[in-house]
Order: structure tokens, then C-alpha cells, then sequence
């Protein structure tokens, strides 16, 4: 079943979205956080580290595994996901770098650390609540468009329309890293709860494709569809036309 939230703005998505991880972990302080990056979660993080700071949250027994990195991309580089997640999140709360992971982007070797992360993943015990963004085709982590959904961690050459449309966080186009490593569709699924957040007009489309379209690999999110306990949050741009008519879903607006 899905349960979707749609919220009236980006500041309540971020609070409703923050609402789930921080249920998560209270309820198992231990957790293996599955985690994103993109511009969507960054309200998310920002949330979550007020709380850290008011002392309703404790990261100390926390475990966190991401999505995806750019190759050639090291940890001091401000492009890499490593750096976005200490600067957005890390770095603010109480979590144990030790038990931050995210792919190694710099690996001469990318079959094997990705052979080594979906090893990790397991000795964890797998995911309890994976946050996930989507991208404007559909990709879920990096898992592009494609005729197969490739189910463990992998090297992935990015399409054209990833890259430019992440091109906004760079310099210029060609500082963007061609290929990333990322998380198959199998870790993601067998995560116990899935978070998917979308925010603003230019995700509403491929939203809707997502949840009530076609399963197919040439929409990576649509997998989801299958996930037993996946929870929508977008915004009122993201999810214009989702209404309580819908039968398969359990709908919440926020409106408070
Ligand atoms: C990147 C990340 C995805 C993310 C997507 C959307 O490509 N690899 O995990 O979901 O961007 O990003 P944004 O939230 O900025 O639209």
C-alpha cells in the first residue's frame, strides 16, 4: 500500500518527511538509515538537526548508508555527496562518522566496492527507513532509465539529462562526473520502509508516472509501486492532482 502526504509547501514536507525518520528512530535508536542527497532532503536535514539541537534526537547508536556517489569525486571535493552529507546533516548531529557509509567515488576498483557495499549493507542487517528523492526521469540513487532494473550496488554511466540537469550544483556541465556508483534497486527494496519525497512543479509528471503508472525499468521509481510500506511525501506542486478518490492509497493532506 502506499500512503501518500501531500503538504502545502516545501517547509511542511521537510517537517512531515522529518516526522517519519525521527518516529523511526525513536522507536529503534539503532537504526540503518538509508539516506539521500539531491536539493529535496536538504529541508529534511535541517529539521532533523533541530531536533538533534533542541535534544529531542539522538544519533548515537544511528547507522546511515547513501545512495550514491559521483566517481572521481573525493570527500573535500564540495560536489562529492560525502561532503554534502557532512555539511548537511553529519557534521551537525551526534552520528559516529564510522557508521556514516557511502560509496567510495575515488576506488580504482568500482566492481569491487560494490561487491563491498552491498556486503556492508547485509552485515547491518539491511535498511530500516530508506529516504529516497527522485530524479526528473525517474532515477532512484542513479539507478537510470533502462531496460532492466539492475538490482545490486553498480557503476553507472549517468544519461545525459542527469547530468545536465545536475549541472545546476556545478561550475559549469563538464565538471559533472560522467559516471556514479550507486545502490541497486535490491537494497533499496528490501529496505523495510521506504520515504520518497518530491517538491515543486517540474516533479510532478514523472511522480505521477511513478506511482500509478507502468512498472517498468524505464521509470526506476515505479518499482516502488510493489514496496509493502512505502510513504509519500510531496508537496502540493509535486502531487497536484492525487485526491482522496484514490482507492489503493491512503491519502492525508496537511493542512494545519
Ligand atoms: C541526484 C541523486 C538522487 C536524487 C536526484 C534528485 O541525481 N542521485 O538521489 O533523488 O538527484 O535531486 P533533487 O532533489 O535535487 O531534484
Amino acid at each position: 500500500m502506499i500512503r501518500i502526504i501531500r503538504t502545502r509547501d516545501y517547509k511542511e514536507l521537510s517537517s512531515a518527511a522529518a516526522d517519519v525518520i525521527a518516529s523511526q528512530i525513536i522507536a529503534k535508536p539503532d537504526s540503518v538509515l538509508g539516506l539521500a542527497t539531491g536539493t529535496s532532503p536538504i529541508g529534511i536535514y535541517d529539521e532533523l538537526a533541530e531536533r538533534y539541537d533542541k535534544g529531542e534526537l539522538d544519533f548515537g547508536w544511528v547507522k546511515s548508508v547513501n545512495l550514491d556517489e559521483y566517481m572521481g569525486l573525493s570527500a573535500d571535493n564540495e560536489n562529492s555527496y560525502r561532503h554534502f552529507m557532512n555539511t548537511h546533516l553529519f557534521d551537525r548531529i551526534n552520528i559516529d562518522k564510522v557508521n556514516t557509509h557511502i560509496p567510495d567515488g575515488m576506488t580504482k576498483d568500482p566492481a569491487k566496492e560494490a561487491a563491498s557495499y552491498d556486503r556492508m549493507i547485509q552485515s547491518l542487517g539491511g535498511i530500516d527507513l530508506q529516504l529516497l528523492g527522485i530524479g526528473r526521469n525517474g532515477h532512484i540513487g542513479f539507478n537510470e532509465p533502462s531496460d532492466h532494473f539492475e538490482k545490486c550496488t553498480h557503476e553507472v554511466r549517468l544519461t545525459e539529462s542527469t547530468i545536465e540537469a545536475n549541472s545546476r550544483l556545478f561550475k559549469s556541465l563538464s565538471d559533472v562526473p560522467t559516471h556514479a556508483i550507486t545502490m541497486g534497486i535490491g537494497a533499496i527494496m528490501m529496505a523495510r520502509r521506504i520515504l520518497l519525497i518530491a517538491s515543486g512543479p517540474d516533479k510532478a509528471g514523472i511522480l505521477k508516472e511513478a506511482l500509478f503508472g507502468n512498472i517498468t525499468p524505464k521509470v526506476p521509481a515505479s518499482i516502488l509501486q510493489l514496496h509493502p510500506d512505502l510513504i509519500v511525501v510531496g508537496d502540493k506542486e509535486a502531487l497536484p492532482d492525487v485526491g482522496s478518490d484514490d482507492t489503493y492509497l491512503r491519502f492525508t493532506e496537511k493542512t494545519a
